[in-house]
């Protein structure tokens, strides 16, 4: 008994190392619920067979767990796109020369956009809806557009006095600080929190052109423009400060503190932006 519930411990602290953190999915998700229309909220609660008001955050992470098994182990490359450029110097990501043969964020949002275009009533909608509400977050993750040392997992960090690595504090540490935990109760208050900037606050006057470019008839193009975006914080402030000071400062200090402006505003941004396409698939699904 005791080594069953040891054993539950260590598996339940596994799950919360896994990709952007369960917080930062849950966190895109619980705000896209936020401004989805209610036509479209119909369309996912029925697909997914969920009437909860945690419809899409209870999905949000479901693909960093389907990667591990046997049956999902094809859709790991569906989690990042390896962009070759050179941070912190120049960023960029280009669709042809990072997405590889067997596929990439990119690629999958395009698959999973077209299933819930062409077949939002078949059994493969389900884990399609699933994939486009986690990639449209992962997306948003610097580190997700960055082929640099395995998007940062190489790159060995000290935070809060831990020893980590650099896309570990971008999935987790450093939301998680800024949201005050890690649980599904913190990730839906921080969602509040987010949403009210987009609504009423500091984000309100960029919503609009946060949308700018988005075309349901190009999801490749479209999750593109989302792809550049946080690749470019790659140059700007994942890595400006070059690899000598990540190395050697503890990046729970001034790091955090210039870092946390840009990842809030990355977060409020994918669950805006995952709203949005949602709205278009709903809309425009046969
Ligand atoms: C599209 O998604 C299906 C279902 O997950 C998968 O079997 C297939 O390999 C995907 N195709 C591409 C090109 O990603
Ligand atoms: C920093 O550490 C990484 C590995 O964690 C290593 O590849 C790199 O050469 C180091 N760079 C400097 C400037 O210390
Ligand atoms: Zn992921």
């Amino acid at each position: 008994m005791a080594r069953f519930s040891l054993l539950a411990v260590a598996l339940a602290q596994l799950q919360l190392t896994h990709a952007w953190g369960n917080l930062g999915h849950e966190t895109v998700a619980y705000i896209a619920q936020n401004f989805v229309a209610s036509s479209t909220k119909s369309f996912c609660q029925k697909i997914l067979g969920d009437d909860s008001t945690s419809y899409l955050a209870n999905v949000a992470t479901w693909a960093d767990s389907y990667k591990y098994t046997d049956a999902g182990e094809f859709s790991k490359v569906f989690h990042y796109i390896d962009a070759l450029d050179d941070p912190p110097k120049s960023c960029g990501v280009d669709y042809d020369r990072d997405c590889g043969d067997a596929g990439c964020s990119i690629s999958a949002m395009l698959n999973y956009t077209n299933i819930l275009l062409d077949s939002p009533d078949s059994s493969e909608a389900v884990d399609a809806l699933k994939f486009v509400v986690h990639i449209i977050g992962d997306t948003h993750q610097p580190l997700h557009d960055e082929n640099l040392e395995v998007g940062g997992n190489g790159i060995d960090v000290i935070y809060d006095g831990e020893e980590t690595n650099l896309h570990h504090i971008w999935d987790s540490n450093m939301p998680e600080d800024a949201a005050g935990g890690y649980t599904p109760s913190v990730a839906k208050s921080y969602a509040q929190l987010l949403t009210t900037r987009i609504t009423t606050g500091a984000y309100s006057s960029k919503k609009t052109s946060w949308t700018s470019g988005i075309d349901i008839d190009d999801p490749v193009a479209t999750s593109m423009i989302w792809a550049r975006d946080a690749n470019g914080f790659v140059c700007t402030t994942v890595l400006d400060d070059g690899l000598a000071y990540i190395n050697s400062t503890d990046l729970s200090g001034d790091y955090y503190d210039k870092s946390q402006p840009v990842f809030e505003e990355l977060i409020a941004k994918a669950g805006y932006r995952l709203a949005a396409w949602l709205d278009l698939i709903a809309e425009h699904s046969s």
